[in-house]
């Protein structure tokens, strides 16, 4: 039996119309969709109820029987976890394959399960919840964008932020996937023992979380945060267009802002060179609402030189977030093939309205059968792609907000020139853009990778090679035991492929 939620005494709801004629309201069935399909649940469905078998429409507290078609006792238990409410009170239902659903029809009564009925599990579920809850993929959890340990998450990933600036990835990863997994957490940590047994927390991380928990800081993050070198590699690479190992040169030769490098007459490419003219815009958070202008912009844009495309909105906003760094964007055309040279007629369009304060575009190199399976490092994806900074009217309101903090922003950039503050704010604002053009048959990988968040798509590709034997991009899934590719139109297919639970966009905030 699997801990579920306590049982109600009262059942038969209302909704169950057709499970009027019940003749055993005892044993209440729910049938899993998953790998069976809606059509096969709905035809069981029917011929249970048409036999007085109470079949119910959802996982509910009065659920006894979980019956499935195909599905391993721990992906239905996977399943579970994730559909069941943590907090309750757990009771137990029958985890069983859909031969007990048949051979109790044929005998026109539910039979008692037997051992040949019941799927295996390969952890004995345990009252302590949480440890049966945690996997210890991000992949395998969902993570919602607004959680209950932020005080500690963030701290973490000061540190994650820190090891990257030196270059240290594995330390960084192991950072952010502590932080993951204490987002996932369905309450806030009041002390070390709410921590037993879960995933991913090294000692490290266990020794800041302690620290925070018992002084309400940590002194390493502290002393972090007030470093001279973490403060300056924030600044130099919050410069769209500078990386790590740009920021860490002008660094260690003593730079320590975008307008030392003005000062100092660095030389900076073009990219760099638009990120210190537009830093304060670039660094202050796109709303919701600029995104959403901004997706009809490039809507128009694209429907004027490819009317019939797709244009959908990724990343963070994709999520859920109510502000971003930028706004992303994967264009594709359902006919194979329209999408091809699409990008520079895009680019065109807005130059041609002035949107554009920069762009950078790069051609799509990915070619299957010359790239193969093998994924390029960091999930570099090779689409067609444009990195972008578009000039968005501000609308009144903002304009007006805006003037009235100006003096704060030049002094973010400008130092303490209090001349400055007088400057009237501009009637626009920068913002960063990255359009993608996929081709369709690759639309659904594509959508997944740029969804994000990072170490969720970070965590996806480790699951599929270390737990699946295969390999994903954001342009492919390849099985290599079958040393093929599997084809998928939508990110539920890929998930199934993966046999991971579909996590929707909302809780991929790892
Ligand atoms: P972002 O860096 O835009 O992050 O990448 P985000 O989650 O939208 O968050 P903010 O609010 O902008 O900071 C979006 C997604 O696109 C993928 C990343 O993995 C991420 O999931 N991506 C980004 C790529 O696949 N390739 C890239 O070169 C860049
Ligand atoms: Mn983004």
């Amino acid at each position: 039996m699997f801990p579920l939620k306590r049982r109600k005494i009262t059942k038969v709801e209302d909704e169950n119309q057709e499970n009027k004629i019940c003749k055993f309201p005892e044993v209440a069935i729910f049938i899993l969709e998953r790998k069976m399909g809606a059509s096969r649940k709905a035809f069981l469905t029917r011929l249970g109820r048409s036999k007085g078998f109470l079949i119910e429409e959802s996982l509910s507290s009065s659920t006894t029987h979980v019956v499935s078609e195909s599905n391993t006792g721990d992906e239905v238990q996977t399943w579970l976890n994730n559909h069941t409410n943590r907090q309750d009170t757990t009771h137990s239902v029958h985890l069983l394959d859909i031969s007990w659903l048949t051979e109790s029809m044929a005998e026109g009564r539910p039979l008692t399960p037997q051992d040949r009925h019941r799927l295996k599990t390969s952890t004995e579920p345990s009252v302590d919840t949480t440890t049966t809850l945690m996997k210890s993929y991000a992949c395998q959890r969902r993570t919602p964008l607004k959680h209950h340990n932020a005080f500690l998450t963030d701290a973490l990933e000061i540190l994650a932020a820190n090891a990257e600036f030196n270059e240290n990835e594995g330390r960084s990863v192991a950072f952010r996937r502590s932080a993951s997994v204490l987002k996932a957490l369905p309450q806030a940590v009041h002390g070390m023992d709410d921590l037993r047994n879960l995933p991913c927390l090294g000692e490290h991380s266990l020794r800041i979380i302690k620290e925070i928990l018992e002084d309400g800081t940590s002194r390493e993050v502290e002393s972090t945060v007030q470093s001279a070198q973490y403060q300056a590699m924030k600044a130099l690479t919050g410069i769209f267009g500078v990386g790590v190992k740009s920021a860490d040169r002008w660094f260690r030769e003593g730079l320590r802002s975008p307008l030392d490098l003005i000062r100092t007459g660095q030389k900076l490419n073009q990219a760099q060179q638009a990120g210190v003219r537009y830093y304060n815009d670039l660094n202050r958070p796109v709303t919701k609402k600029e995104a959403v202008a901004i997706s009809h912009i490039v809507e128009e844009a694209v429907n004027a030189v490819l009317p019939g495309a797709i244009i959908e909105l990724m990343g963070g906003f994709r999520r859920g977030k109510e502000v971003g760094h930028d706004v992303d964007f994967l264009i594709t055309h359902t006919e194979e093939g329209e999408e091809e040279g699409l990008m520079p007629k895009i680019i065109n369009w807005l130059e041609k309205q002035g949107l554009l304060l920069y762009q950078k575009t790069t051609r799509n190199s990915y070619l299957e059968s010359k790239d193969g399976p093998a994924r390029p490092p960091h999930n570099m994806d090779r689409f067609e792609r444009c990195f972008s900074i578009f000039k968005l009217e501000r609308d009144k309101d903002s304009s007006r907000s805006l003037q009235e903090t100006a003096s704060y922003d030049s002094s973010t950039m400008e130092g303490d020139d209090r001349t400055k503050e007088q400057e009237p704010v501009p009637s626009w604002r920068a913002v960063r853009v990255d359009l993608v053009v996929s081709p369709y048959s690759q639309f659904a990988f594509a959508t997944l990778g740029w969804t994000g968040s990072k170490l969720f798509e970070r965590e996806l590709r480790r699951w599929a090679g270390q737990e699946k034997g295969m390999s994903l991009s954001s342009h492919a899934l390849y099985d290599s035991k079958q040393q093929r590719y599997l084809r998928a139109n939508s990110e539920e297919e890929i998930f199934a492929y993966l046999g991971l639970e579909y996590i929707p966009p909302c809780e991929r905030n790892a």
